[in-house]
């Protein structure tokens, strides 16, 4: 990722925003190494292109796009947690935890959440029209449907696969979309089901990963739907309907894309971004097997 690239610039003015002369050294290096350097960055881009869809990139939008990142690598951190998936490498580098311990591992994912918090606020302070991204956020985040309930259906005896998904992985797009909708002062129901279909289609596409892929080529540890029993649309269906899943996902994100004057190119960058993104069909497969359905849900 390029240094010049003005997400990184923000993320990177956002993150010295967020701590200071008052931060523990090692918890500030903690909470750095979560964030830089970060993976794709698919959905800042995905709130930044929404609102540019619709025009100019409008003020302090960036902000937007940096609170939904931060959010994104704090929940990383903590889902690689020992009491989660307990998972030692992630981006090809050793998880937060593994480098730093568990505590600062928790503090650092609590400094980021807090910190994504105090980006958005400050933002809305200049711009007072950005005050709905407050909620939309919170919303995917929160124990109400948003990541923080994803994770805990795991620890209930069953769930809708279908809500737990959307909760853990769906819900934090759809915000991005709506975020990048609120900073370009459309209504973000427009824009929402772009959102819970990219979140389907990423899903998907994790799933592909976890059973199809190499921990090199994903840079963290693969294997672990059936390590954790947790449910697996490429388990489940097979890779040759996951695969034919994923496209259909993708399609209709691309269809559900609303009327807009950038409406053409937002389909072309969403395109040319998922072509980057998710695998593309491959030709052969050795699968482990599941024993038995998944326990817990
Ligand atoms: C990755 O899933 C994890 C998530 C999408 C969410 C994790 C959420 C929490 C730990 C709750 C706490 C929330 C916050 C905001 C800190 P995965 O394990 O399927 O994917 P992976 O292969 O990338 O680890
Ligand atoms: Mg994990």
């Amino acid at each position: 990722m390029s240094r010049t690239d003005p997400l990184e610039t923000a993320l990177e003015r956002a993150f010295g925003r967020v701590v200071g002369a008052q931060t523990p050294p090692r918890l500030m290096a903690a909470m750095h190494h979560a964030v830089f350097p970060g993976g794709a960055r698919i959905r800042p881009r995905v709130a930044l292109a929404v609102a540019a869809a619709h025009g100019p990139v409008p003020p302090r939008a960036e902000s937007l796009a940096v609170a939904i990142e931060f959010v994104h690598c704090a929940s990383l951190v903590h889902d690689d947690l020992p009491c989660f998936d307990n998972a030692p490498v992630r981006r090809g580098r050793m998880s937060v935890h593994a480098k730093f311990g568990e505590s600062l591992a928790v503090l650092a994912g609590d400094g980021l959440i807090v910190g994504a918090f105090e980006v958005l606020g400050h933002a809305i302070v200049e711009q007072p029209r950005l005050a709905g991204a407050i909620g939309v956020l919170a919303a995917a985040v929160g124990a109400n449907g948003g990541l923080v309930a994803g994770q805990g259906w795991e620890d209930e005896p069953s769930t809708d696969v279908q809500r737990y998904h959307h909760a853990k992985t769906a819900a934090l797009f759809e915000a991005a979309v709506c975020m990048g909708a609120i900073a370009a002062k459309v209504d973000p129901a427009q824009w929402r089901p772009v959102g819970t279909a990219l979140g389907e289609a990423y899903q998907i596409a994790d799933d592909l990963g976890d059973l199809i892929s190499t921990p090199t080529e994903l840079g963290k540890p693969v294997g672990q739907d059936l390590i954790h029993d947790r449910p697996n649309a490429a388990l489940e269906l097979g890779p040759e309907r996951a695969f034919a899943r994923l496209e259909a996902t993708l399609a209709r994100a691309v269809d559900a894309v609303p009327p807009c004057p950038g409406q053409d190119e937002f389909r072309e960058w969403l395109g040319s971004a998922c072509a980057r993104l998710f695998p593309r069909r491959p030709v052969v497969h050795h699968l482990p097997v599941r024993e038995e359905a998944p326990l817990r849900a």
